[in-house]
């Protein structure tokens, strides 16, 4: 075959069972769109825009494409840019989880059905980043991620605001009766002023600064914010990456191996960053038959200190965080730590990348690997009677005075409960209890939603209780704070040890031992799980995309990936 046919226009033809007829009508038809024939022959640099009117982190997007355009023309190729669908974080119900792995599948789609050469990946709120990378890693096309860059931060009186840690904390004060009805008003219209993704270490930063460590986006690029002329170049200069890599290929699976995707993981913990950021990153890396385990991860987080000061663990914003040196600093404080052998999408190695001059580097917002924020990783993963397959603690953003406790459950079984009970003054809850949640994985009618974060009950906030352990199968925000375990893994809706926990059952605690325990004998929890049934609407009665979601998803040590998304295992041996 032609290899000079297998470029541009002429890749993935339409079948119309006569090859020549196929090219000539789709050059007769893309004619049509004005370009010259000359323009025609060029390779294809595809760009998978994310833009959508219910995505606010995305609103930039239109200024932000015709950099990368311009960036592919200089580098030789002819960019055309292609909608996939958006993740808008606060507008999805019932959570936007439940769709990152469709954005996955429309993105790996798109990028092979149609003639590219090369794709960059326009993303930003928190799930369209792992969802554009999952789809490139299983495409695997030259792929460079672009990402939004964080929000501006704002101000209310002599006050800093970003979302949306302090969206959070000012809703609790609202809460506690510490801010008026007028006050939060006022706040809710200062907490998210510029176009980019939220301000703080939340998931969509974290993905940036995974993305970057992988080597998928363009080294410097993670942290800028979306509104500075930076982020502008860092459009044009992925767009220019992309038309360079149709001619030096590097692929996906070239750049997402084992060992940057520990590097990623090493970035997670030294961030701070969110717990979400587990879940997608063993999402991005199954793509590619790469196996993450929480195991693995308590390896690594000993051994990995926080060093980055930004809310919601420490006191800064990611603006703060750009200016301070962003993921370069990072990496040079982790360089002993790292694999330097790892490819990125410049062509270039991560260890040629920390031969270069660090330049200016705050370090009251990046600390040195001498003098650590932490000694030890951000995130920590629970096992034991409760949670077999373990467990999520963000111990960088929890109160140590609650890593070694037992107390009484008190359980809610749904969402619905929870926000049914939780503000009753007749609630049976004192402040050292734990605090359970059921029924909210990702097999559950919520699907995993970022409900983890249960509030502090109305009653025990108002006392002046600012953290409770608190116990589910859901997530967290990257943007909230507290000591929350969460993705307790098997979940409940699929008969987990969780759904066995009844009110007045005592937990125990141990973050030194990485444990967490139902003090319940083994007789007694047979016997529940004996009467245990599962209140799910099972998948035969749902349909479309519900049902595929149901069926297929996976738990939360497995990404919450679709079983059918993952590399298929060709038997060795077949009889
Ligand atoms: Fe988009 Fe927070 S809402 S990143």
């Amino acid at each position: 075959m032609n290899e000079e046919k297998e470029r541009g226009l002429s890749r993935g033809l339409t079948n119309y069972g006569d090859r020549d007829f196929s090219v000539y009508l789709r050059n007769s038809f893309a004619s049509s769109m004005g370009y010259s024939r000359e323009v025609l022959k060029k390779p294809i640099v595809g760009i998978a825009n994310s833009f959508s009117g219910f995505n606010n982190c995305h609103r930039h997007f239109p200024e932000l494409l015709e950099a990368v355009k311009r960036g592919v023309l200089l580098g030789g190729g002819l960019p055309i840019e292609f909608p996939t669908i958006s993740l808008g974080e606060v507008f999805l119900n019932p959570t936007s989880l439940k769709f990152r792995n469709l954005m996955s599948m429309d993105t790996e789609e798109m990028i092979r059905a149609q003639p590219m050469d090369a794709v960059v990946l326009m993303g930003g709120c928190d799930k369209t980043v792992p969802a554009q990378l999952m789809g490139a890693a299983s495409a695997d096309l030259p792929a460079v991620q672009l990402v939004a860059g964080p929000m501006m931060t704002s101000r209310y009186g002599e006050e800093r605001l970003g979302a949306c840690t302090d969206c959070r904390r000012y809703w609790g004060k609202y809460r506690a009766g510490e801010v008026s009805t007028a006050q939060i008003n006022d706040i809710e219209g200062r907490l998210a002023t510029t176009a980019g993704t939220c301000a703080v270490m939340g998931t969509a930063s974290t993905m940036a600064c995974i993305a970057e460590t992988l080597g998928m986006s363009l080294p410097g690029t993670a942290a800028i914010p979306a509104v500075h002329a930076d982020r502008l170049r860092a459009a044009e200069a992925s767009g220019r990456a992309a038309a360079r890599m149709v001619e030096q290929p590097i692929l996906p699976s070239q750049v997402i191996t084992e060992k940057s995707v520990e590097n990623a993981m090493r970035m997670v913990l030294a961030l701070g960053g969110s717990t979400n950021a587990i879940v997608h990153l063993t999402a991005v890396a199954g793509r590619l038959g790469i196996k993450v385990s929480l195991e693995r991860m308590n390896e690594l987080s000993a051994t990995t200190p926080v060093l980055v000061n930004l809310k919601p663990v420490g006191s800064h914003y990611m603006e703060d965080f750009f200016f301070a040196g962003g993921v370069g600093a990072v990496l040079r404080e982790l360089k002993p730590l790292l694999h330097h052998d790892t490819l990125t999408v410049a062509g270039e190695t991560l260890g040629d990348r920390l031969e270069r001059d660090p330049g200016y580097v705050d370090h009251r917002v990046i600390a040195t690997a001498e003098a650590p924020l932490e000694p030890q990783g951000g995130l920590v993963a629970l096992f034991g009677n409760l949670a077999p397959r373990g467990a999520i603690l963000k111990r960088s953003a929890a109160d140590k005075d609650l890593f070694e406790k037992t107390g009484r459950a008190v359980v809610f079984t749904s969402l619905e409960d929870l926000a049914s009970r939780i503000d009753d003054p007749d609630l049976d809850i004192e402040r050292d209890d734990i605090m359970v949640l059921q029924n909210a994985g990702p097999k559950s009618a919520s699907g995993m939603p970022e409900a983890g974060y249960l509030p502090i009950p109305k009653k025990l906030s108002a006392q002046g209780v600012k953290d409770m352990i608190r116990i589910s199968d859901a997530r967290m925000s990257g943007t909230a704070f507290g000591t929350i375990v969460l993705h307790v893994t098997p979940e409940a809706s699929i008969g987990g040890p969780l759904a066995l926990v009844r009110n007045g059952d005592q937990i125990r605690l141990s973050v030194a031992n990485r444990s967490i325990e139902l003090l319940v004998d083994e007789a007694e929890l047979a016997r529940r799980r004996g009467e245990w049934c599962c209140d799910n609407v099972p998948p035969e009665q749902r349909r479309g995309y519900d049902r595929l979601y149901a069926t297929e998803v996976l738990q939360a040590d497995e990404g919450c990936d679709f079983a059918f998304l993952k590399p298929v295992e060709l038997d060795a041996n077949p009889t």
